[in-house]
């Protein structure tokens, strides 16, 4: 132990409580019992096949050096182009930058704008990351509770949370942890009530193409101007394409907000793998690949979900609604507390010991009461998982 004369603002961080999760059931393995981890935050496909042959391409034309700070010309301009073929989009590649991921995305938009005391938007259940990033600048969040509408984040909701020290909204959807999608219509209005009052939306769109039809995906970049200009995008190639570990993701956010953020970021990282950009520019570039690679995996998630969810719903005292997007089942546990479990990281732990089945707990989320149940695994696993909770409880 040395006496480590940790920041202030580190200091009063949180470790992610979904990788601590993941490693606790590493830790479980590494002793050899067999456990079945569903804390996975990551899909369980390979990065498709044509983007491991871009980056191999990208380092055959010697792709190995810095490429500017906002990234590629050709990685910029493939995304102008696919959100404009895709979604009807209307920006420049100077709306760019290409980031570590969609967490540096976010930490680089947070961080250009919020100043101490600033009040920041955050609804519940959130991503864990969002509280610590405005804790972090010392700015304050406020949050939103919106189980009453489904965990749906409304625009009256964000009206009635808004004050004169309200500087930004950090939204998510497709949600993680819910699964619940806001409606294009809803979003546009939550945008335009926080344009109303000059405060800016920091949209975390890195579940964007996993919708479960008939729910339609609808990305903030598509709006007009006006409105556009209060909202950074944060995306991410690593659900999208399965690409967890190549650590890259952009920003679309207007120029100026994007040229302070490449001024942070020209002292913090510089920019994701250059041949990394490459894949990624190449692989947009390729609508017909990257449109079956993505339906591919929405499709596998789609059967598990339809499987999982109502085998979750059997069980006695689980609550869960289906997903409308991403790959989480989020079960409400509270009619199972009380002496026997005070709080649902109780029933985690019960879980762990008792059924070698690791879940995260929704208290990392601003949800205690709730369970996490990740399907970006086999449906083996989800079948054995069932059946293990299911006779664990019943032993109760
Ligand atoms: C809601 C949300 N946003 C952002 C990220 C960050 O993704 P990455 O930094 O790997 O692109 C994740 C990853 O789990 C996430 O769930």
């Amino acid at each position: 132990m040395t006496n480590f004369p940790v920041s202030a603002n580190v200091a009063k961080m949180k470790m992610s409580s979904t990788l601590k999760a993941g490693q606790t059931a590493a830790n479980l393995r590494d002793q050899g019992f067999d456990v079945i981890d569903l804390t996975l935050g990551e899909p369980d496909f390979p990065t498709p096949e044509f983007i491991k042959e871009y980056a191999c391409e990208g380092l055959q034309k010697n792709l190995t050096k810095y490429t500017p700070t906002a990234g590629l010309k050709s990685f910029q301009e493939s995304i102008v182009e696919f959100y404009a073929e895709e979604f009807g989009a209307n920006f420049s590649p100077k709306e760019i930058i290409a980031t570590d991921g969609g967490k540096q995305a976010l930490f680089n938009a947070a961080c250009t704008l919020l100043n101490p005391g600033d009040e920041v938007l955050i609804p519940k259940p959130y991503w864990v990351t969002f509280p610590e990033i405005a804790n972090f600048i010392n700015a304050k969040s406020i949050f939103i509770e919106t189980e009453e509408t489904n965990f749906i984040l409304t625009a009256e909701q964000v009206k009635n949370s808004i004050t004169d020290k309200t500087k930004l909204l950090i939204v998510n959807s497709p949600n993680n942890p819910t699964g619940r999608v806001i409606p294009a219509d809803e979003m546009r209005r939550i945008i335009e009530v926080c344009a109303e009052r000059n405060v800016y939306v920091l949209t975390d769109e890195c579940y964007l193409f996993f919708a479960y039809p008939p729910t339609e995906v609808f990305t903030s970049a598509s709006l007009p101007e006006d409105l556009r200009q209060f909202v950074c995008v944060a995306g991410s190639f690593s659900k999208t394409y399965a690409m967890t570990g190549w650590r890259i993701g952009y920003t679309i956010a207007n120029e100026d907000w994007t040229r302070e953020m490449t001024k942070l970021q020209s002292h913090s990282t510089s920019h994701p793998t250059s041949f990394v950009q490459y894949a990624c520019g190449r692989a947009m570039e390729n609508h017909a690949g990257s449109k079956a690679a993505v339906g591919a995996m929405l499709a596998e998630y789609e059967r598990r979900k339809d499987w999982l969810i109502p085998a979750l719903q059997a069980i006695e005292n689980f609550k869960c609604a289906m997903p409308e997007g991403a790959f989480y089942a989020f079960v409400d546990v509270r009619n199972l507390l009380g002496d026997r479990f005070k709080t649902s990281a109780d029933f985690a732990d019960f879980l762990l010991n008792k059924s070698h089945v690791v879940v995260t707990d929704g208290e990392g989320f601003g949800a205690d009461g709730f369970l996490r149940f990740s399907y970006a695994t086999s449906m083996e696993n989800l079948q054995n998982a069932v059946e293990r909770i299911r006779k664990v409880l019943e032993q109760l």
